[in-house]
């Protein structure tokens, strides 16, 4: 069966350095495999993650946020996510749902129970089947990101712009997250070698998963 995996953890955690690995060595088992991520994934995603990253962008209000990731989420699901499960193409997406408990629940201070109806609403019953949560010091992770983000064209500043306790709540709130739900989110070191991190995500795939 086709699974749908989510990555998570702070920015510069690693997520898109492991979901290239994994793609890669799915591939390499002749698993079909199809990379999302969010906000972004499909064009009225990608405008919107213009609008939500885009360091201009100071006075955005946290629920115009929380409501264009969703709207992001919503078009993600069933344009990219939702037909590719059903092609029997694995998903390996960068960010889901547990981003906006994280960020803007934990982080910025949303109640979590309106978050969760969102959920019900938005994504229903299609939570990822796996999540890996790459748990990072938010002073590491930033460190990479901004180095990262040094050498990209695209302006995705707003992030970047906010504070060592901001994303300390965030991974507080992953941590959080991972406790209460152990059987999908598996928390792994992000502060060993690339090798080692993969090595750990493959430990959590399905045996005959690849
Ligand atoms: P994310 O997608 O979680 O923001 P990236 O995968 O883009 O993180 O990684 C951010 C930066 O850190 C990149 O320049 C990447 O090469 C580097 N990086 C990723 N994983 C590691 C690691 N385990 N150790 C050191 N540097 C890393
Ligand atoms: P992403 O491009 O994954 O950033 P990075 O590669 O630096 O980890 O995500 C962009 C930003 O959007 C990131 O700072 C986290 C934030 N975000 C939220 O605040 N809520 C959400 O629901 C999602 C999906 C992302």
């Amino acid at each position: 069966m086709a699974l749908f995996i989510s990555f998570e953890g702070i920015d510069g955690s690693g997520k898109s350095t492991q979901i290239r690995l994994l793609e890669s060595y799915l591939c390499k088992q002749g698993v079909s495999v199809v990379v999302a991520r969010e906000p972004g994934g499909t064009e009225v995603g990608n405008t919107i993650r213009q609008i939500l990253l885009h360091s201009k962008n100071t006075r955005l209000k946290p629920m115009s946020e929380l409501l264009l990731y969703y709207a992001s989420r919503y078009q993600n699901l069933h344009e990219k996510i939702l037909p590719a499960l059903t092609a029997d193409q694995w998903v390996l997406c960068d960010r889901f749902a547990d981003a906006s408990m994280a960020y803007q629940g934990y982080g910025r201070g949303i109640r979590l129970d309106f978050i969760r109806l969102l959920d019900q609403e938005v994504i229903q019953k299609r939570i990822p089947d796996l999540t890996l949560y790459i748990d990072i010091d938010p002073l590491i992770g930033l460190s990479r990101a901004r180095g990262r983000n040094q050498q990209s064209r695209h302006d995705e500043g707003r992030f970047e712009n906010e504070s060592v306790e901001f994303f300390t709540k965030v991974r507080e709130g992953y941590l959080r997250l991972a406790k209460d739900n152990p059987l999908r989110i598996k928390t792994i070191d992000g502060d060993q070698s690339i090798e080692a991190v993969h090595r750990d995500i493959l430990r959590h795939l399905p045996s005959g998963g690849g």
